[in-house]
Order: C-alpha cells, then sequence, then structure tokens
C-alpha cells in the first residue's frame, strides 16, 4: 500500500496538470494510492455543491490533497471550493516558495524567495454583504452608528477579521519553517499606518513572536513600498509573511518575477491537513488544449512529496524539471520562444525521462 492521497482533478487546465503531476510522480518510484475526487462547479447538479461530502470524506482520511485549480466565478454563484477547503481543514498556512528556473524567460535572476500567506482570515473570510440585501442595509446602519461614520446607502459591505491567534499561528509557521530552511530573515508585510487595529495587531504579533526568536533576523514594511522594493531590491528579502489579501496579490507579483504563474508552486498548510496546488487558476483561455505548462503544478508535487518524508525522491523530480526546461526542448509554449512548443502530456512525459 502506497501512501493515501487525495487527487482533485480540478476544472479547467486542472485535469491537464494534474494528470500530468500524477504521472511524473508515479514515476519517482514512490508509491501513492490516489483516491481521486471531483469538486467545483460541474458537480453542483449532481450534488448540489461544488464541494461534494465525499471530497472532504477522502481529505478526513487521507490528510493530503494534490488539487487542481478551481474556477470561481466573479460576482453571484457559489463560495469559492479553494477558500471553502481552506476554512474546513483549518489550512492556515499558505506556503510559495518563489525562485527563478535557469531558462525561463524572466527580467530578474536568482530570486529566491519564501512567502508565508495567512489563509483563513482577512477580507477573504467570506463575510460579505451584498449591495440591496436587509443584512447590508443593516450592517451599513450598525457599522455607521458605532464608527461615527457615515456610510454610503448603495455600499456593499465586506468585513475584514484578523485575531491574535490567527496572527501568531502564521507568524510562528513563518519562523519555524525559517529556521527549519535555514534562512536568515523574515519581513511582516502590513499596511498598519492606515489600518491601525486590524493590521496594527498583526503587525503587533508578529513583533511579539520575532521576539522568541532571536537567530533570525525580523523587520517589517508597509505592503505598498514592499511591492517596489521587490522588483527594485528583491536580494533584500528572503521569507515574507502577511495577511491573506496582501499574500495573495505578492504571490502573483512574485510569480511574475520568475517567469509568470506557469512555474510558481504552492501548499496550504494546518496542524493536521495539507493540500498542494500551483498559484495559477483554472486558464480557461487554453484548457483542453494540452498546451498549459504543468510545471507548476509538478512543483508543487515535489512540495507533496517532501512533506510526505521522501525527500530523495522530491529532488531527482525537481532536478529533472529543471534540466527538461533548461534544455529548452519538450517545454511548453508559454516557456517561449520556442521552435515546437511541445504539449502537457509530452512535457510530462520528457520530466520523467530525464529521471532515469
Ligand atoms: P489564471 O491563473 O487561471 O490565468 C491567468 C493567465 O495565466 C491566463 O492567461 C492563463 O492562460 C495563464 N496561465 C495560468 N496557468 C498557466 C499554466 N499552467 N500554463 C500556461 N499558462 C497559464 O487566472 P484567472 O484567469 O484570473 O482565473 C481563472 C479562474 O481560476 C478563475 O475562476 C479563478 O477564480 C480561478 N482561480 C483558482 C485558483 C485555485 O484553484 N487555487 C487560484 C487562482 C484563480
Amino acid at each position: 500500500m502506497g501512501y493515501p492521497v487525495t487527487l482533485i482533478r480540478g476544472d479547467g487546465i486542472g485535469p491537464e496538470v494534474t494528470e500530468a503531476t500524477r504521472f511524473v510522480i508515479d514515476a519517482t518510484g514512490v508509491s501513492i494510492d490516489w483516491h481521486v475526487v471531483d469538486a467545483g462547479g460541474d458537480r453542483i447538479e449532481q450534488d448540489g455543491t461544488p464541494l461534494p461530502e465525499a471530497v472532504r470524506d477522502s481529505i478526513r482520511k487521507t490528510k493530503i490533497a494534490l488539487k487542481g485549480p478551481i474556477a470561481t466565478p466573479i460576482g453571484n454563484g457559489f463560495r469559492s471550493v479553494n477558500v471553502e477547503l481552506r476554512k474546513t481543514f483549518d489550512l492556515y498556512a499558505s506556503l510559495r516558495p518563489i525562485e527563478s528556473i535557469p531558462g525561463v524567460r524572466s527580467y530578474f535572476h536568482d530570486i529566491d524567495l519564501i512567502i508565508v500567506r495567512e489563509n483563513t482570515e482577512d477580507l477573504y473570510a467570506g463575510i460579505e454583504f451584498e449591495r440591496t440585501t436587509h443584512e447590508a442595509a443593516e450592517a451599513r446602519e450598525f457599522l455607521s452608528r458605532l464608527s461615527g461614520k457615515a456610510i454610503r446607502e448603495d455600499s456593499a459591505i465586506g468585513v475584514k477579521p484578523i485575531s491574535v491567534l490567527g496572527s501568531r499561528k502564521i507568524v510562528e509557521f513563518a519562523f519555524k519553517r525559517a529556521i527549519a530552511l535555514g534562512r536568515k530573515k523574515i519581513t511582516a508585510i502590513h499596511k498598519a499606518n492606515i489600518m491601525k487595529f486590524t493590521d496594527g495587531l498583526f503587525l503587533e504579533i508578529a513583533r511579539e513572536v520575532a521576539k522568541e526568536y532571536p537567530q533570525i533576523e525580523f523587520e517589517d514594511r508597509i505592503v505598498d513600498n514592499m511591492c517596489m522594493q521587490l522588483v527594485q531590491k528583491p536580494e533584500l528579502y528572503d521569507v515574507l509573511v502577511m495577511p491573506n489579501l496582501y499574500g495573495d496579490i505578492l504571490s502573483d507579483l512574485c510569480a511574475g518575477m520568475i517567469g509568470g504563474l506557469g512555474v510558481a508552486p504552492g501548499a496550504n498548510i494546518g496542524q493536521e491537513y495539507a493540500v498542494f496546488e500551483a498559484i495559477h487558476g483554472s486558464a480557461p483561455d487554453i484548457a483542453g488544449q494540452n498546451k498549459a505548462n504543468p510545471t507548476a503544478m509538478i512543483l508543487s508535487g515535489v512540495m507533496m512529496l517532501e512533506h510526505l518524508g521522501e525527500m530523495e525522491a522530491a529532488r531527482q523530480l525537481r532536478a529533472a524539471v529543471l534540466r527538461v526546461i533548461a534544455a529548452k526542448k519538450s517545454v511548453t509554449e508559454d516557456l517561449g520562444p520556442i521552435d515546437e512548443p511541445a504539449s502537457t502530456t509530452a512535457m510530462a512525459e520528457a520530466i520523467a525521462q530525464a529521471m532515469l
């Protein structure tokens, strides 16, 4: 029996990149007992929900999932499956290594950052009221009375909860990871000058936690300044820890610095469960064409192998990915310009070959 792992194929390019990942992980020789389940918009008709109980049950059993991207319609529609999964399994930490890959076109070189993003709170907590509802009217009236500030009648309302516990957990996670990975410095990112009680709390807790880890240098940056600094002097930074919204935005910014979403892996980690998934979405514009870059998903698979303690297989698989990309043959068209771009499947086959 291999390691039990839930495989959620996802929407759009999800089935293509997860299949490629499953193929190369199997090629490492590590035995995985894949439990394949489906979530997303297509399940609503049959199950009445985009996140069927079978998916939750499977993760409860396996504790680990490899997940393809799932589309979230903007505006009306169902709540994000991604957000639901993070809340259900308290996957409070999003871990995103941002490392330059030789051979991938980018304006930046030698980028080596780790983004640690809080995953359950902040404006992504899902506490929102639609403009025309009576809940929104009540929220406007209540908040206006509490704060002494007028809120326009035609406003929708969103809430930004930031807790002591949530902030402490994510900052401690960042410090522990930094130590485990031999990193030197942590930068906490916030907008505490404007959001004094929410981001201010996050910063206060980060400073408190930092005192418990004197071996790691600690500093903080305001998020807008951080964006500029990252593109001007990325070499000054090491591990970045931040609340949910800034983490989402900075992850894409930093993914762009290493050549785009096609190569940026990620993991959502909690006390008991872990879900590995690329940063990118379901890319509906290229879905079903067998041309999505599987690298980000495969590197998320590498993180999963590390999580399982299969360090040698993880090292081999990562080395094979780098070899194939450096050779500039058998790579997908987004890694171009390439005379003859490879399909998703062909790139996965080349990676499996490169491990032999
Ligand atoms: P996206 O990441 O799907 O696509 C942005 C651009 O990057 C597109 O041009 C796409 O073709 C390209 N791209 C993304 N991944 C690629 C890959 N592996 N290879 C080659 N090109 C790639 O972002 P978008 O368009 O904003 O979102 C589409 C859907 O995905 C939305 O419904 C969104 O909610 C969902 N989404 C899901 C996520 C998840 O499941 N964790 C994360 C982000 C978005």
